[in-house]
């Protein structure tokens, strides 16, 4: 594959296991710097892609390039220059904190301080304790450090956060920013969507090893029709429309209720999360059910929330 500016370039990879198809023909790629995020359900291939890229498992087919290197010839030096963060880990159980993350440091060249990582992944208080004492959270955290302390330029995290509590989330959260700030690039996976959106650049959803969309997670529900207004009726009805142009929409809306001598009760204009996204494209959502202009919704009744009435995006 010819050499680009990119960290991660990936054209056609393809995984099979036996029978079976595991990852497609999946492309993408991932620039220096940034923090792209894969999503998608169980089974949907996003581990089995990060490990071809580590270099942890070969690939049936298609051609991929991580920092320049073709990372299936397992080039010592991609090691030296990525960090990990598997789906699971349990090496090193009967040692503490400290001695592992002090041995990992000296696999690197230049490694950061073993004490500033483990402090920084929260577990300084821990840090004389043998890792099969730490609880499931901790040994997370110190899977992160493991990531770190080499001072890589790439990062692949694979589900990071599972069984973090909501603090040490947003620990790790701000973690994973400080590493952009110093210019590494970081590959996640995540199924916690606020997670992918707080983090990632970009984003792609994975499902049945095919990428079904990629983008920024802000920009991914973008297309028609895809914001809704929704508003009480002074009969008490409840009113919902689909527009990509909801300024207009809004506009004509509220000069025919004023008009009228009315207000559009607990007015609000909503886009699509990446949580509505994600389940539209991976499954049954609610909003694909809905169709076309002034579908009546009942208030509370199925899964969309009431609106909260504010107005919002416009
Ligand atoms: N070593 C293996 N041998 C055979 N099949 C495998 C192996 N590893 C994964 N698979 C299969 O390949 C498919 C993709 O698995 P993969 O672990 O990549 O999914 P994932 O997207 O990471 O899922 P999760 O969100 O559950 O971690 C699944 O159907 C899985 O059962
Ligand atoms: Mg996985």
């Amino acid at each position: 594959m010819s050499a680009t500016g990119n960290a991660i370039e990936v054209r056609g990879l393809a995984k099979r296991y036996g029978p079976i198809e595991a990852v497609r023909g999946i492309d993408f790629s991932v620039a220096r710097g940034e923090i792209f995020g894969l999503l998608g359900p169980n089974g949907a291939g996003k581990t089995t892609t990060i490990e071809i890229l580590e270099g942890y498992r070969e690939r049936t087919g298609g051609e991929v390039s991580v920092l320049g290197l073709d990372p299936g010839r397992r080039p010592v030096e991609l090691r030296r220059r990525m960090g990990i963060v598997l789906q699971s880990c349990g090496i090193y159980r009967h040692v503490s904190v400290r001695e592992v993350v002090g041995h990992w440091a000296r696999l690197y060249p230049h490694p950061r301080d073993p004490d500033e990582v483990i402090g920084l992944v929260g577990l300084a208080e821990q840090q004389d304790r043998r890792t099969n004492h730490l609880s499931g959270g901790q040994r997370r955290r110190l899977d992160l450090a493991l990531a770190l302390v080499g001072d890589p330029e790439l990062v692949f995290l694979d589900e990071p956060t599972t069984g973090f509590d909501p603090a040490a989330r947003r620990s790790a959260w701000e973690t994973v920013r400080a590493l952009r700030s110093l210019g590494k690039t970081v590959l996640l996976t995540t199924h916690y969507l606020d997670e992918a959106q707080a983090l990632a650049d970009r984003v792609a959803i994975v499902k049945d090893g095919r990428i079904v969309v990629e983008g920024r997670p802000g920009e991914l529900g973008a297309g028609p029709d895809r914001y809704t207004i929704t508003y009480r009726t002074s009969a008490g009805e409840w009113r919902e429309h689909h527009t990509n142009d909801p300024t207009s929409l809004l506009a004509e809306l509220t000069a025919a209720a004023l008009s009228r001598g009315e207000r559009l009760e607990q007015l609000s204009v909503r886009r699509p999360t990446l949580e509505d996204v994600y389940l539209e494209l991976t499954g049954d959502s609610p909003r694909s059910a809905a169709s076309g202009d002034e579908t009546p919704t009942p208030p509370g009744a199925g899964a969309r929330e009431e609106p909260a009435g504010v107005v919002g995006d416009v």
